[in-house]
Order: structure tokens, then sequence, then C-alpha cells
């Protein structure tokens, strides 16, 4: 008789289905707007991106929205080498072709917004639509709500007039800033919806992006004590 261990074989349902277990379980409770329901809402919009894009391989879609901020460098002292290791660490479990864990942790590597002054490639289709799907998490109403989630979790001021903008042209700049929340919309926010990939994301992007101009400019109106009636 053969002892040789018997190597079970998941489907791909099941790997992802355990795999948003996983994540479930490590990111629940999450207090900076990068908790499971992040998780979930990135995975959804990657569903519905990659379904107008035939070309795209949805398993490694599927896989790297469930994966991609499970180590984020922001929770790990600015360590971006955390999140593709975690993932490929998840992955092993399965005995999948080298080549998927490969690409999977490639997207999440190069996922991050790095600053304003510096580049957004992805190199490959299904690493374009996670970024669009993650970025269209940081916009319109539910960007405005985990980004002063995350500014009150940093101990941050709403906003300062005094204090201006910066467009950062490194990673590092970007990373150490400790700037008031409203800065984050010009550092960050507002650039985005230029930088998405897809025809889906920049038609998404276009309508949250303007909710978000709506938004500041009542917030400047009210900071004056201004009304229209
Ligand atoms: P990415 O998903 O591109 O890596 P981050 O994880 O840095 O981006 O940011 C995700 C979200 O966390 C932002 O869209 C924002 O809502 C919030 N956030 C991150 N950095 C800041 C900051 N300095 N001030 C306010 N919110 C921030
Ligand atoms: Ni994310």
């Amino acid at each position: 008789m053969d002892l040789a261990i018997a190597r079970v074989m998941y489907s791909k349902e099941t790997i992802i289905q355990e795999t948003a277990v996983y994540v479930k379980e490590l990111l629940s409770g999450e207090g900076s707007g990068h908790d499971w329901w992040h998780i979930y809402r990135v995975w959804k919009n990657a569903q519905s991106i990659a379904a107008q894009e035939p070309e795209a391989d949805l398993f490694l879609v599927e896989l790297a929205a469930l994966l991609h901020d499970i180590g984020d460098h922001k929770f790990y002292g600015g360590d971006e080498t955390v999140g593709p290791r975690m993932a490929a660490a998840w992955l092993q479990k399965y005995d999948l072709p080298a080549r998927v864990v490969q690409d999977v942790c490639t997207i999440i590597k190069d996922l991050s917004y790095k600053g304003a002054g510096t580049s957004s490639e992805m190199a490959s289709i299904e690493g374009q639509i996670v970024q669009d799907a993650d970025r269209l998490d940081a916009i319109g109403a539910i960007g405005i709500a985990r980004t002063f989630a995350y500014g009150g979790h940093k101990n941050r001021l709403l906003y300062d007039p005094t204090i201006k903008p910066e467009l950062h042209n490194s990673f590092e700049a970007y990373k150490a800033s400790t700037t008031p929340t409203i800065n984050h919309f010009y550092e960050k926010l507002l650039l985005l919806k230029d930088r998405m990939h897809t025809a889906t994301a920049k038609k998404i992007a276009a309508q949250r992006h303007q909710y978000m101009e709506d938004f500041l400019r009542q917030f400047y109106s009210e900071w004056e004590g201004e009304h229209t009636f």
C-alpha cells in the first residue's frame, strides 16, 4: 500500500471561502478603517470591476483583494514586507503553483498609495483591478468616513487652516506625515480619480469625487459660520 500522505485537493472556491474566513477573523474589530468590512467592500468592488475585464484571472483578483491588508505597513512600523510574507504563509497550505502565490504577493506589495508625487503603476490587469477596488473604498462617503476614523485613531486634528497640505515625493515622507485629516484629501483622496486604471472604476470614481468636493465646500463654509438661508 502506498503510505504517502494523501494531498488534499482544494477547489478555487474553497480556497476563496477559507481565505475570507481567515481574513475576517484576523481583521474584525480593527478600528482605523482597515477592518474586515473594508476587505469585504474591496472584494465586492474587485469582482464587479473584473466582470468587465474578461482577460483578468478572477481567482488572482479575489485572493489579492482578500489578502491585501493583512499585514499593512502602517501597523508594522512601516515594514512593507510583512503583508506579502503573511499572504505567502497563508497560501502555503493549499499547494498552489508557485506562480500564483508570487503573483498575489506582487500585487499586495505594489498596491499601497505611496504619496502624491510617486507612481501608481501596476504590472498586471489583476493588480490594476485590485488597486482600483481598494482606492474606490478610499473615496466618496465611505472614504470620508474612513479618513476621519483613521485621523481619530491617530489622534489627529480634523483641520487646521494654518497647516497646508503637502504633495509628498517619496513614500518615506508620506508615511511620516502627521498633518490634520482634511489635508489627507489633498495629499491622497482627491488625486485618486485620475489614477484609476479601469473604465469601470473611472466612472464610479468620478461620482464619488464630486461627493467629496461637495463635502469640502460645505465643511469650509460651516467652519466660518456661514449659512445659505
Ligand atoms: P492604501 O490602501 O493605498 O495603502 P492606506 O492604507 O494608506 O492606503 O490608506 C487607506 C485609508 O486610510 C485612506 O484612504 C484614509 O481613509 C486612511 N488614511 C491613511 N492615511 C491617512 C492619514 N494620514 N490621514 C487620514 N486618513 C488616512
Ligand atoms: Ni485596503
